[in-house]
């Protein structure tokens, strides 16, 4: 009999199991991508029964996996799905669990999945409970532990974690999720660079001449204002989704495509990044609030906490020396849309017709992640039946387009096969995170010091402050977005 592979979910009644994690996992097993003899088991502290847990999540795959519901395959999905109430925090309560699982593998050996949904600082204690329990070692099966983000609130408190989970954990068991690394888009920078021949040769300082990289979203802090207050902008998505796409943009062709040459590479780009210190911290970043926000339940009067940044990095190293790259993230704003856009240097001599002082406008790659997945190239075309007007058009693939409506899974969804698979390509290391927090952490402190830019208010449903685009002008650039609505 094949070995058994359990997935265990700690914090099941929350909101990410029925949002995201089910509805991957459902989908993986329409797709026949689960491993043989596999069982899913929900733990939390609320009370369900069996049955109730099931419908619970069955009505988060109806919502969030609509496309691909159908009442069959989620009966027998749902057959291999129980639930145990338990506190992970409790080490009889997690021992219970612990032989709940023993006699579902039935003495035989078996894999195990443990991820933890749960509020970020209960990870520390809940990798030394699973350590105490003995539900970690791995004489008769692999034991991978994933860690949701985020992963710390600063250096200090993810090396702290790092080293306390490491005292249970290898690393080689340690699945540290950035759920961005598991969407579609972002795996396919390393495709669209590193199997093409045309971008790869032009992909530095000597034709490039900025970069820039949008994260918006429209929804504002809503009913997470509790979380979110304590957090903000620059550590829910600077630190890891925006640096991440940073990185992937900036890396190195790494030597192949295994987790560890990958993850080397990525690292590289983190300790080449050239820290803001605390002085220059109101000369390269902006932080907003849209203004709205302080009336919202949860955040405490007066909040200082950004629900909008931007920030100017440069990278030292020889491909990129000289070459701004420009970040920006935040809620309320006018459209969901993630761009990477890459701009490059204009025509070096304009022997076109133009007005004195006009320039030719510059080439630029638009990467959209989401929603309208896809890439387009813009450059200048000559106006039909014109001298030499110039405007500027575009080349684009769109995923939907050649791929079809389907195409593009659930980021978890692959996250979890990979687990699964134990590949850790898409994972980030202790030491990726911590080199991310280093550079994070100077910018949290300037905000906090006598150097700390003003925090700028915004209107709901606009681009950000105005100081964001100063930030940018003041370089003589403009944001731009190819994929999106028009700024
Ligand atoms: C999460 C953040 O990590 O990413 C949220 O905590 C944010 O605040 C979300 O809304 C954005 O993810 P996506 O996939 O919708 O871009």
């Amino acid at each position: 009999m094949s070995k058994s592979n359990a997935i265990v979910i700690f914090g099941a009644s929350g909101d990410l199991t029925r949002r995201k994690l089910m509805p991957s996992l459902y989908d993986l097993y329409r797709k026949g991508r689960l491993p043989e003899n596999w069982r899913i088991v929900g733990v939390s502290r609320s009370e369900f029964t069996d049955d109730a847990f099931r419908a619970h999540i069955e009505g988060g795959v109806k919502e969030f996996a609509k496309a691909t519901y159908d009442r069959k395959t989620w009966g027998e999905f749902a057959a291999n799905v129980c639930y145990c109430q338990g506190d992970l925090t409790d080490f009889e309560q997690l021992q219970a669990v612990d032989r709940m699982l023993c006699e579902w593998e039935n003495g035989a050996h078996g894999n195990r999945l443990y991820y933890l949904s749960i509020a970020p600082n209960l990870y520390e204690q809940a990798v030394a409970n699973l350590g105490a329990a003995n539900m970690v070692h791995e004489d008769h099966g692999w034991r991978r532990v994933v860690i949701e983000k985020p992963f710390g609130r600063d250096l200090a408190s993810a090396r702290a974690l790092n080293n306390a989970i490491h005292k249970v954990l290898n690393e080689s068991q340690i699945y540290r999720i950035d759920h961005y690394l598991g969407k579609e888009t972002v795996q396919n920078l390393l495709v669209f660079r590193f199997a093409n021949s045309l971008y790869e040769p032009v992909w530095n300082r000597n034709y490039i001449d900025h970069v820039q990289i949008t994260a918006a979203e429209t929804v504002d802090v809503g009913h997470r204002a509790n979380f979110y207050d304590n957090v903000g902008v620059v550590r829910d998505m600077m630190q890891n989704h925006v640096m991440q796409l940073l990185a992937l943009v900036a890396t190195e062709p790494p030597t192949s495509f295994e987790a560890e040459a990958i993850r080397n590479e990525k690292a590289k780009v983190f300790q080449s990044i050239r820290p803001i210190r605390p002085e220059n911290v109101a000369s390269c970043t902006v932080r907003g609030q849209y203004r709205t926000y302080r009336d919202t339940e949860g955040v405490a009067p007066g909040s200082m906490t950004p629900t909008y940044a931007a920030i100017r990095y440069y990278i030292d190293n020889w491909r990129w020396q000289g070459v701004p790259f420009y970040m920006r993230s935040g809620k309320a704003l006018a459209a969901k849309t993630t761009e990477i856009t890459i701009f490059f240097k204009r025509p070096p001599h304009v022997m076109f017709p133009m007005q004195r002082g006009a320039q030719l406008a510059p080439n630029y790659l638009s990467i959209c992640i989401q929603p309208d997945e896809g890439i387009q190239f813009s450059f200048q075309a000559k106006v039909p039946d014109t001298v030499a007007e110039m405007r500027t058009v575009d080349m684009s693939f769109q995923y939907e387009e050649s791929f079809g409506a389907l195409a593009i899974p659930e980021a978890y969804e692959r996250l979890l096969l990979d687990v699964i698979k134990g590949d850790a390509s898409l994972f980030t290391r202790s030491d990726a995170i911590e080199h991310s927090w280093a550079l994070i952490d100077p910018i949290l402190e300037g905000w906090e010091s006598k150097q700390a830019p003003p925090l700028c208010f915004y209107e709901s449903g606009t681009w950000g402050p105005v100081e964001a685009d100063a930030l940018i002008a003041h370089d003589g650039y403009h944001w731009t977005l190819g994929c999106a609505p028009e700024e």
